[in-house]
């Protein structure tokens, strides 16, 4: 298919849709292609008003086509009007029978408007299209940036000026803002286990109500620095396609250790209200240290409202996905570890794991490396030094005018990554010392 046969089916697509979704009222908004969703969303009616028009600035701005009146004059179904650039169908049936013919099935799985008027007008050569499918395939509303924008407008009108106080101690982002997949990670089989059960939980959440069962959905993920804690809680959201909300702890502890308590609440009203989501908690040691008798008794407070705050959110009833990440365990006390239904274990990578994690970060370098060696040679090191490993060799190829990885550049850059190691830890050593 060229760049041409693209364009055509984009803009019949898009016409076919306005068509679909305007004639069929029991339709809304999460029965659109995200791109055509996104750009005709409308903040205030917080969904996609009727009727949608097409002129050829909507073509442009969705799709980027740059010369839609070429495209529409070759299509003999599509009235283009001079004046204001607006697009119709003459005969719709016509427009339906070409987009099928000309590779469109594909599109119609993925786009419920259309989808929809093929089920139900029972349209030749659309059998084994089903709605439900295609509305399935899309990306729920919940998880789309501009649904999350209007969330948010309701927190700014609603809570006045507590709403910047709850905004502020957390970054949220879109699922497909995400820049990393599980595809991405190398995972072992108890994180893999842990992630098919928050999938299942997710899905089957009425179930879980009807039974009675709400303790579900609480995660630790622990382990040393760059073990992949952070990227896979990240990844998880795209996953789940569900908004990420990422807070570290250190943010929400307040030099008056009285706003301590009262950020916390914030923060968790803040999921409340976003929910569906996933409520990230980095650093989750900093709060919940071991409460020994002679802490200051505001700090007390804080992890007691911390606590107090996990036991009341639940996934199940408030649909927040929460996720605990640690350096420290041993900092915890029991009564933090007690709630979270899973702890996740992220430890140093093994031969094999940084064998794969090398090809993965590898994946699209040429050259002639084995990583097998560099696994053998990186004990001790973690995901995270693994990347810095193959950046400082690529780097250092490039520096002498070659595109190309190599074994020799990778080695010496374990060589010299050892080497700062081995210097940074020196430091600390006689830092500590003095
Ligand atoms: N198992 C893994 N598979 C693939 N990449 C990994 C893995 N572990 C770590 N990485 C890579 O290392 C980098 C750092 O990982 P990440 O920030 O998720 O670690 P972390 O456990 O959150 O560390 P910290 O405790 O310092 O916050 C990321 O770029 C990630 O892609
Ligand atoms: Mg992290």
């Amino acid at each position: 298919m060229d760049a041409e046969d693209t364009e055509r089916l984009d803009v019949v697509e898009l016409l076919l849709t306005a068509e679909c979704y305007n004639a069929h009222t029991a339709l809304d908004a999460h029965d659109l292609p995200s791109l055509i969703r996104r750009h005709y969303w409308d903040a205030k009616a917080r969904g996609v008003p009727r009727p949608i028009t097409v002129c050829e600035k909507d073509v442009r701005a969705i799709y980027g086509t740059p010369n839609v009146k070429e495209v529409c004059a070759k299509l003999p179904f599509i009235e283009y009007m001079e004046f204001g650039g607006q697009l119709s169908l003459t005969v719709m049936e016509l427009a339906l029978r070409w987009f099928i013919k000309s590779g469109g099935l594909k599109r119609i799985e993925r786009n419920p408007s259309i989808a929809y008027h093929c089920e139900r007008m029972r349209v030749n050569g659309t059998g084994n299209i089903s709605y439900a499918r295609a509305r399935q395939a899309v990306p729920p509303l919940h998880s789309e940036r501009v649904w999350i924008d209007a969330l948010v407008e309701d927190v700014r009108e609603e809570c006045g000026e507590e709403a910047e106080e709850m905004l502020k101690l957390c970054t949220i982002s879109a699922p497909d803002e995400i820049p990393i997949s599980l595809e991405e990670l190398v995972l072992t089989p108890q994180q893999h286990e842990v992630i098919s059960k928050m999938t299942a939980a997710l899905k089957n959440r009425e179930y879980l109500l009807d039974i009675g069962l709400y303790d579900v959905g609480k995660m630790l993920f622990v382990g040393p620095p760059g073990t992949g804690k952070t990227s896979t809680a990240r990844a998880l959201s795209k996953h789940l396609a569900l908004p990420f909300l990422e807070v570290r702890l250190s943010m929400v502890t307040n030099q008056y250790l009285g706003e301590t308590s009262k950020n916390i609440d914030r923060l968790f009203e803040l999921a409340k209200r976003l929910a569906p989501c996933i409520l990230f908690i980095d650093e989750f040691d900093f709060v919940a240290k071991t409460r020994t008798s002679d802490e200051h008794a505001a700090i007390k407070r804080a992890v007691n409202t911390l606590l107090k705050a996990i036991d009341e959110i639940s996934l199940v009833r408030h649909g927040v996905l929460l996720i605990g990440a640690t350096n420290h365990p041993q900092l915890l006390d029991v009564a933090a570890w007690r709630r979270f239904d899973e702890v996740v274990m992220f430890s140093l990578p093994d031969e094999e794991m940084r064998r794969q994690i090398l090809e993965r970060i590898a994946s699209r370098m040429r050259g002639s490396f084995e990583m097998g060696e560099v696994a053998r040679l990186t004990e001790g090191f973690s995901g995270s030094d693994l990347r810095l490993v193959v950046r400082e060799a690529v780097l250092s190829n490039l520096r002498e005018g070659r595109r190309e990885l190599t074994q020799q550049s990778l080695l010496s850059a374990i060589q010299e990554f050892s080497r700062r190691e081995g210097v940074k830890t020196g430091v600390l050593e006689e830092v500590d010392i003095a």
